[in-house]
C-alpha cells in the first residue's frame, strides 16, 4: 500500500494554487488502487505567520470545506486537523533533536527572511521566530508520523520534503532501525508553480491570489486583472512567461492548451484570451463551489468529521507509534 499525505496551512482562503498544486492531485492520487491517504489542515503551521486566532479558525473551516467539496470522502481517507493529533507535536521535538541547524539555515523561507533583513539594514535574524526557523521540522513530523511514501505538493514545498527525508534518515541512523519511511515529493509538472495575478508565484503572502471559490463576477474581475504585455489584438503573443497561459494550462486538457497556444500565435486579443480562461476555470470550479457553499453553512458537521477522523487516526496509528518511538529514544511508553 502506498501512503499519500498532504496538508494545507490554515492561514487564509484557499486559492487556485492550493487547488491545482495540492488538492486536485491529492484527490486523484487517493482514487488510485492500493493507496491510503492522509489529508490534513496544518493549523499548527498557521501560528507561524498568522498569529490571528479568528483567521486560523475561519481558514480551518474553509479549507476543510474545500477538501470535501473537491471530492474527499471522509470514510475512505484519513481527514484531520493537525492540532488534534498531539503526537505530531511530540514527534517534532524528537526530530528537533536530530535535525541539523546547518540544514535548517538553508530553508528558503528562513533565508528569504534573512535576506530581507539584510536589505533593510537589520540584524540577520531580526523578527525571525523560532517557529519560522523550525517550520520544516514540524512538517517532517506531519509526514514521518504516518510513514507517508508520497507527498503531492507544489514545487515550493519540495525542499521541505527533502528535509523530512534527511531528519527521518538521521533518526533511523541514530536509533539504529528503520523507524521511518523516507518520503518523496510528487509534483505535477504542468502546474508546479501556478503564477498569481502579477506573474509571481500565487501566494497568500504576495496578495496576488485568485480565491478558489470567488463568486463568478469576482473571478472574472480578477482574471481580467492578470498582468499582460501591451501587445495589441492581431499581434502574435508569447506563451513563454505569460501567467495567463500558465493558468490556462493548469486547467486545460493538452488539446485545449495546444489550441490556446495557436490562438496566441494568431494574435488573440488579451480580452478574448481572458474571457476564455474565465470560462475554463469557472466551468471546472462551479460544481465544487456549489458543494462548498452548502458545506460551509454547516460548520458543526465539518467539526464532527474532523474530530472523528483524528480520534480514529490516533487510535490506529499515532498513539501506538509514538509509544514505540518514545521507547526507541529511551523514554517511557505512555500507552
Ligand atoms: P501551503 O498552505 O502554503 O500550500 C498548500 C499547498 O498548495 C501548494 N501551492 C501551490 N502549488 C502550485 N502553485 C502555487 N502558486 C501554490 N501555492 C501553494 C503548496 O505547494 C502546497 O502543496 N507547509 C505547507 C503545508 C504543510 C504540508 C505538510 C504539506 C504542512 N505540513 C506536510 C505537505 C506535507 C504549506 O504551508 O503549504
Amino acid at each position: 500500500t502506498t501512503r499519500v499525505l498532504t496538508g494545507i496551512t490554515t492561514s487564509g482562503t484557499p486559492h487556485l494554487g492550493n487547488y491545482v498544486g495540492a488538492v486536485r492531485p491529492a484527490i486523484i492520487a487517493s482514487h488510485a488502487g492500493d493507496t491510503e491517504s492522509f489529508f490534513f489542515l496544518a493549523d499548527l503551521h498557521s501560528l507561524i505567520k498568522a498569529q490571528e486566532p479568528d483567521r486560523t479558525q475561519r481558514s480551518t473551516l474553509e479549507i476543510a470545506a474545500t477538501w470535501l467539496a473537491a471530492g474527499l470522502e471522509p470514510d475512505k481517507v484519513w481527514f484531520y486537523r493537525q492540532s488534534d493529533i498531539p503526537e505530531i507535536s511530540e514527534l517534532t521535538w524528537f526530530l528537533t533533536c536530530v535535525a541539523s541547524k546547518g540544514i535548517l539555515n538553508r530553508a528558503h523561507a528562513y533565508k528569504a527572511a534573512v535576506d530581507k533583513n539584510r536589505a533593510d539594514g537589520e540584524d540577520d535574524d531580526a523578527a525571525v521566530t523560532g517557529g519560522l526557523f523550525m517550520y520544516p521540522v514540524l512538517m517532517a513530523a506531519d509526514i514521518l508520523l504516518f510513514n507517508a511514501h508520497k507527498v503531492p505538493v507544489g514545487r515550493d514545498q519540495v525542499q521541505h520534503i527533502e528535509m523530512a527525508r534527511d531528519f527521518g534518515q538521521r533518526f533511523n541512523h541514530v536509533y539504529g532501525r528503520d523507524y521511518f519511511v523516507l518520503p518523496e515529493a510528487a509534483v505535477d509538472d504542468n502546474v508546479a508553480t501556478l503564477p498569481g495575478l502579477d506573474g509571481r508565484k500565487m501566494s497568500k503572502s504576495y496578495g496576488n491570489t485568485i480565491p478558489l471559490f470567488a463568486k463568478p463576477s469576482e473571478l472574472k474581475k480578477l482574471i481580467f486583472s492578470i498582468l499582460t504585455d501591451s501587445r495589441a489584438p492581431g499581434e502574435p503573443k508569447d506563451t513563454a512567461g505569460s501567467p495567463l497561459f500558465q493558468l490556462y494550462q493548469a486547467f486545460a486538457t493538452p488539446e485545449q492548451t495546444q489550441d490556446f497556444a495557436q490562438a496566441y500565435a494568431d494574435g488573440i486579443g488579451w480580452g478574448d484570451a481572458k474571457q476564455q480562461l474565465f470560462e475554463l476555470v469557472d466551468g471546472q470550479v462551479a460544481p465544487l463551489r456549489e458543494r462548498y457553499e452548502a458545506l460551509i453553512a454547516r460548520p458543526d458537521d465539518i467539526e464532527d468529521i474532523l474530530r472523528d477522523g483524528a480520534a480514529r487516526l490516533r487510535r490506529q496509528y499515532a498513539t501506538p507509534f509514538i509509544g514505540e518511538l518514545r521507547q526507541a529514544v529511551g523514554l517511557r511508553n505512555l500507552a
